[in-house]
């Protein structure tokens, strides 16, 4: 925990990208108590103006920026970026959350989704907290619950990811690559690895070894730290579709106890975080993710090929709790 009655020194590391700037709106949007905030980018975007609330700020480079005398970094300019300069800035005493995968199973950083595993960075004071995966955040703000009442043994997982996740050049990617469509011109591909206006792509992030790609095995190691145990394994297919923001997944799952679906849907009902929608309410990214705070779960039913299985589709805002916002709730509680 950290303690100052007159506010805080926050500064943003990519200041001037898609978490980045959804991380100063909702810094501002939620009145964290701030005393002054640090836009910081890449030397190209030295001198441009961000918005935070009804103030605008100058962006200032990260490569030289002094984070002796701030609280806290909040990091979103990628894995290279945040190995570099994070442990600068938490040596100087600034406490990092980061959003990138760099520090997410490095045991001196805690992995933390507030709402599952929070009180894991009540005594926590110097150093850098991990924000996880946002297909990884989402999925556990649902399954969590279940996992207390009824112990999750194995998960397995469709994503159908918005392009946002991929950054902002991803985005205007797919707004380029529907117009060309419309002009009858060829897309070319130059963020994604494949055509993505009107198509999707069934991987994300390069290969391993055993065929699943880094975003899946990221589910996969995520969900076992932050629930704390090697007994699930999650078998997930990550895969890109056009949507802008707002993350779905189609999850099935098995629990080691019995457990009533009318007993899973009250127990989602009552869960931090979660909207759950019943009968045929259907939350789709566009309508129910896109700038909302809250994850939105539908369609909860046994699954027909198992006594012990649950489905159900799950959606959120994969820049605001995927990222910016679970960050700014970390936040939070470090101040709390
Ligand atoms: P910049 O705009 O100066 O390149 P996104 O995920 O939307 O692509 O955004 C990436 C963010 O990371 C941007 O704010 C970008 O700043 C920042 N960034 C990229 N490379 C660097 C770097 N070398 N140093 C600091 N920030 C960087």
């Amino acid at each position: 925990m950290i303690k100052k009655n007159d506010g805080y020194r926050v500064a943003v590391v990519g200041a001037t990208g898609a978490v980045g700037e959804v991380m100063l709106d909702i810094l501002a949007e939620r009145k964290f108590p701030v005393s002054e905030v640090a836009a910081l980018a890449s030397s190209r975007s030295v001198g441009k103006e961000v918005s935070f609330g009804r103030k605008s700020l100058v962006v200032d480079d990260l490569e030289t920026f002094d984070f002796k005398g701030w609280d806290i970094a909040l990091f979103s300019a990628g894995g290279s970026i945040s190995a570099k300069h994070a442990p600068r800035a938490a040596a100087a005493g600034c406490v990092v959350i980061d959003n990138t995968s760099h520090f997410r199973m490095d045991p001196n950083c805690p992995l933390i989704v507030p709402e599952v595993n929070g009180e894991l960075i009540d005594n926590f004071e110097q150093g850098i907290i991990a924000n996880p995966n946002c297909s990884t955040i989402q999925m556990l703000l649902a399954i969590a619950p279940i996992h207390r009442a009824a112990g999750v043994t194995r998960i397995n997982v469709a994503t159908y990811q918005s392009v946002s996740g991929a950054g902002k050049s991803a985005m205007e990617e797919l707004g380029r690559q529907a117009a060309d469509r419309f002009n009858f011109r060829d897309p070319e591909p130059k963020v994604l690895s494949h055509p993505i206006a009107f198509n999707v792509i069934p991987a994300i992030d390069v290969f391993e070894d055993n065929g699943y790609t880094r975003e899946e095995m990221k589910m996969h190691r995520e969900t076992r730290r932050i629930l704390d145990t090697d007994a699930i394994a999650v078998n997930a297919t990550a895969v890109r579709v056009p949507v802008f923001i707002g993350h779905g997944e189609a999850v099935h799952l098995e629990t080691r106890d019995p457990i009533e679906v009318a007993a899973v849907a009250d127990l989602l009902r009552n869960a931090p975080g979660v909207r759950m929608l019943d009968g045929s309410d259907l939350a789709t990214p566009m309508t129910d993710a896109a700038g909302e705070d809250a994850v939105s779960i539908c369609r909860l039913r046994r699954d027909l090929s198992h006594p012990q299985g649950l489905s159900f589709w799950v959606v959120a805002d994969n820049v605001r709790k995927g990222a910016a916002l679970n960050a700014v709730q970390i936040a939070e509680r470090l101040i709390s």
